[in-house]
């Protein structure tokens, strides 16, 4: 009895798992490009305060998305590919930097694709006090609050 139900899940079992992977690819292909249209339904996180986004926790989180989303174009420190290097930028805008990242931006042939409905929105405030921590003015992280 159970050696017969167990043979007969495993073709089927095997099968889902292939027809996940084909799923989990095309979502991960696709969500850049999509990003724009399913931005609008997305819940957007408030602007969080300047102290925020100085948490050395945010900026850890941040840099690991960063790295392993955005430095294929902008270099591990946005210091690579077609803008000014993000270590160069004085007084650079929290909320503009959030809004290029959510809406992206196209100029010429330089694209930055849309990341508002791939990247959820608290994890791209994380990813703005990354780049704020790479800037030349950046006054150092604050110490996160201690976990509860
Ligand atoms: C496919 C390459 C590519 C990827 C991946 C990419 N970007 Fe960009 N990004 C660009 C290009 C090209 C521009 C410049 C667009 C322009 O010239 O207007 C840009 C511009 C920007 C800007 C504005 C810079 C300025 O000077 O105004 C920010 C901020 C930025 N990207 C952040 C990110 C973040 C954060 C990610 C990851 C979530 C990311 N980018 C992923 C190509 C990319």
């Amino acid at each position: 009895m159970m050696n017969k139900q167990n043979t007969s899940r495993g073709p089927r079992a095997h099968a889902s798992w292939m027809a996940g992977l084909v799923l989990l690819s095309f979502t991960v292909l696709e969500a850049p490009l999509s990003g724009g249209a399913i931005a609008d339904d997305a819940p957007s996180a408030a602007r969080p305060s300047d102290d925020d986004l100085r948490r050395s926790d945010w900026i850890a989180a941040g840099r690991a998305k960063f790295i392993s989303v955005c430095a294929y174009c902008h270099g591990s420190k946005g210091n690579a590919g077609k803008v000014k290097s993000f270590t160069e930028r004085q007084n650079w805008d929290p909320q503009f930097i959030h809004d290029t990242i959510v809406n992206g931006r196209t100029r010429g042939a330089n694209v930055m694709p849309p990341w508002g409905g791939s990247i959820p929105d608290d994890e791209i405030w994380r990813i703005v006090a990354y780049i704020k921590s790479l800037s030349l003015d950046f006054k150092g992280p604050i110490e996160a609050p201690a976990a509860k």
